[in-house]
């Protein structure tokens, strides 16, 4: 299985600091953002991985990560560009894939317990995309999913009126099938071509199957001050003193 790391956009919640460098340099506790996601493939077996790049300070990143060879992967870059949307960003990575399964990671998410457990047998099942969800208390902000009976049976990005708490993590499964559907997606309301949306498609359609699982541990998603901080300080008390 290849790796996707995505880590184009301005970070513009993140401003002024995005000014200096790009958002996923930023520090998480004492590392920066993106060596979390990247450790965490590194741990599940990934070693093949292309990191997708556009937006705020991009030569930064290659600068930090160089070829990889210090982390033990082979890290290849993919222009994005503009922040035309999660799904837009991954269809950069068509010729990186060349037909295999592949995990995206979105860099600005940390899984604390790692995402092997996650990406296991995906690669073998007749599954075109596996998503992980976790329960949280404000889905407003996050895709959304809606569940019937145990059966997933549609996504919703950033709903006025969400239809569960269960919300959809960074960390998608996925097979080369998912490049039709982002070809057919039409930008949402924030303009963007959005992960959500593709795998709603999927759900919603016979051509594909869709599978979903429940995270029990924690997750955090650092696109704010606010739970940059929070994750740096989960990370100080519960995992380095370790
Ligand atoms: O963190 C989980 C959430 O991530 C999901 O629940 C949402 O469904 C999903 O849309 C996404 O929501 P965000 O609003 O948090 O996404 P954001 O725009 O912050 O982008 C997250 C990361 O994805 C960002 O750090 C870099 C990458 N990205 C994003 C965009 C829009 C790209 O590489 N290119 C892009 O064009």
């Amino acid at each position: 299985m290849k790796g996707v790391l995505l880590a184009g956009g301005y970070g513009t919640r993140l401003r002024p600091l995005t000014y200096i460098t790009n958002k996923h340099l930023l520090p998480v506790y004492d590392t920066p953002m993106i060596e979390y996601g990247l450790q965490a493939l590194y741990a599940a077996g990934i070693k093949d991985i292309c990191v997708v790049l556009g937006g705020a300070k991009p030569e930064d990143v290659i600068k930090y990560l160089g070829n990889g060879y210090k982390y033990g992967v082979n890290l290849s870059y993919k222009w994005q560009g503009e922040p035309k949307g999660i799904a837009h960003a991954i269809s950069c990575t068509k010729d990186f894939v060349k037909g295999e399964a592949f995990v995206v990671h979105l860099a600005d998410n940390i899984f604390p317990n790692g995402i092997a457990d996650f990406l296991k047998d995906f690669e073998q099942s007749d599954f075109d995309a596996r998503i992980l969800l976790v329960e949280v208390e404000n889905p407003e902000g996050y895709g959304v999913a809606e569940i019937n009976k145990d059966v997933l049976i549609g996504l919703e990005e950033k709903p006025r009126k969400p239809k569960s708490n269960l919300v959809i993590t960074g960390i998608y499964c996925l097979k080369p099938s998912v490049f039709d559907v982002i070809e057919q997606l039409n930008p949402s309301w924030r303009g963007e071509l959005e992960i959500t949306e593709t795998i709603h498609k999927m759900v919603t359609s016979e051509k594909h199957n869709v599978e979903y699982r429940v995270l029990q541990g924690r997750w955090f998603d650092c696109g704010t001050f606010d739970s940059i901080l929070e994750t740096g300080l989960f990370i100080k008390e519960r995992m380095r003193g370790r």
